[in-house]
């Protein structure tokens, strides 16, 4: 059993899936039966007791609608404008209210009471990400004695940053339901073990780095370089060299500051001007967070700006999407692109950068320009990594990576995908379940 906040259940006339955690599970479901559940991204009135329902093959999806007043409180409130920013490392974005807290409790308990009499005594339960830390624990209220993981996929900051979360005793206390709790990387593991520690929580935790589905991605990158749209952009492209950027709208991924980065490459590399067109896809979410209205202004503005200070009739230096667009031809423009600006000021792990890797022809291939700060830097060592604070320094990877050599390229290609094959979905998933086995039996054998 699955259980998230996104569900990706397929609707008709759904929108792409801009977000980690709903690409990489759907890439890790095996051939085992899932239940999987969670929000439906409604605000309506598919209550507990009356959730919806989709099955296809082995997949049953059952998702429950939040009210207003839930979604403000759990979603746009605690999880989003609280945890979010906090596990970000970004404490001075970090709002806290008392009620926010007690309606994201609320929202959990209510999650466990709809679960619980969907559970089978042999089933494996698997929570996903921050909006549900105390899941766990209401289903153990509940008298559910199945093994259970929870899995976070987003960044966890060192404990002096935890430290500013009022109440964090109630939220990190209920990490003790859980049988084994996962992250992405060993730092976030050594900050969650710190935090638990001092409060007396024992649970094992260890990192399990989330990766993607490369054979699939591959494909269709080759596949969607025949197809209208991705063929569409090369035309416009003509010979220029597309820089990509491919992110859900969001403060954590360092946009200002790469936008900055690359007005620097065009007013310090007169002779890259028209030579070059930077793509950015950013879907807004989270609208009724003021951090996320503000950040849309900001880049707006910059957008404006540098098209103002550079464009000419025959060339948009850069083109500002703000729509999620169908995976396959996320794929194809990444083959397409000469460079692949992935500059997170944080990140869990972003699987854009894995994508980007996996869609690439390995005969000409282009490059990763990866902020330091994303989980995937500790995997994919062919890429450029810079700091993602300094703007100058993406101009300057942006600048190396534009004018490097084939050889140099392929070399650094062949080690990341190298990197992605190693780790993807499917062994993500494998490897959780496997160990949430074996914690399980540790824990019914003491109980015994
Ligand atoms: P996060 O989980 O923070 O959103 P990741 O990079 O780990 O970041 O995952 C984002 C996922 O969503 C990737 O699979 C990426 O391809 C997809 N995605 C992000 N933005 C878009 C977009 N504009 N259009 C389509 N897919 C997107
Ligand atoms: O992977 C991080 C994550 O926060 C997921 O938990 C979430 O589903 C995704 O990014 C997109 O955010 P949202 O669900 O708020 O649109």
């Amino acid at each position: 059993m699955i259980v998230s906040n996104r569900v990706p259940a397929p609707r008709r006339g759904a929108k792409p899936e801009a977000g980690g955690l709903a690409v990489a599970l759907t890439d890790a479901l095996g051939r085992g039966e899932v239940l999987w559940f969670g929000w439906s991204g409604e605000i309506g009135s598919a209550t507990a007791e009356r959730p919806r329902e989709i099955v296809r093959g082995r997949t049953r999806w059952v998702t429950v609608d939040l009210s207003a007043e839930d979604y403000a409180l759990y979603y746009a409130g605690f999880a989003n404008a609280t945890l979010w920013p906090l596990f970000h490392y970004r404490l001075g974005l970090v709002s806290f209210q008392r009620e926010q807290l007690e309606g994201y409790l609320r929202v959990n308990e209510r999650f466990a009471r709809a679960l619980a009499p969907l559970l089978r005594p042999d089933d494996r339960i698997w929570i996903h990400d921050y909006h549900l830390i105390p899941l766990g624990r209401a289903l153990r209220r509940l008298g559910v004695g199945n093994p259970a993981g929870f899995f976070l996929h987003v960044p966890f900051p060192p404990p002096a940053v935890v430290a500013a979360l009022p109440r964090g005793e109630l939220l990190f206390g209920a990490f003790q339901a859980y049988d084994l709790v996962g992250v992405q990387t060993a730092t976030d593991a050594a900050h969650l073990e710190a935090v638990l520690a001092a409060i007396g929580v024992r649970v094992p935790v260890a990192p399990f780095p989330v990766g993607i589905d490369p054979a699939t991605v591959a494909r269709l990158a080759i596949r969607a370089q025949g197809e209208q749209q991705v063929a569409g952009i090369a035309r416009t492209l003509g010979s220029r060299l597309l820089v990509l950027g491919v992110d859900r709208l969001d403060y954590s991924k360092g946009l200002p500051h790469r936008f900055e980065g690359y007005a620097r490459l065009l007013r310090r590399a007169p002779d890259l001007r028209k030579r070059v067109t930077f793509l950015q896809l950013a879907p807004v979410g989270r609208a009724e967070v003021a951090e996320y209205r503000a950040l849309k202004r900001e880049l707006d503005e910059l957008a404006g700006r540098i098209n103002g200070e550079f464009g000419d009739i025959d060339w948009v230096p850069l083109r500002w999407v703000n729509r999620a667009v169908p995976r396959a031809v996320v794929a194809g423009l990444c083959r397409l692109a000469r460079v692949g600006l992935v500059t997170p000021l944080r990140d869990g792990m972003n699987l854009f950068a894995k994508e980007f890797v996996a869609a690439q022809d390995p005969e000409d291939p282009g490059v990763l320009v990866l902020s330091c700060f994303a989980g995937a830097a500790f995997e994919l060592e062919g890429a450029v990594l810079v700091n993602p604070h300094d703007p100058q320094e993406i101009a300057e990877a942006l600048a190396s990576a534009l004018a490097m050599p084939l050889e140099e390229r392929k070399a650094r290609h062949a080690r990341d995908r190298a990197a992605v094959e190693l780790r993807c979905a499917r062994s993500w998933a494998q490897g959780f379940l496997a160990a949430l086995e074996a914690a399980a039996a540790a824990r019914f054998a003491a109980a015994a």
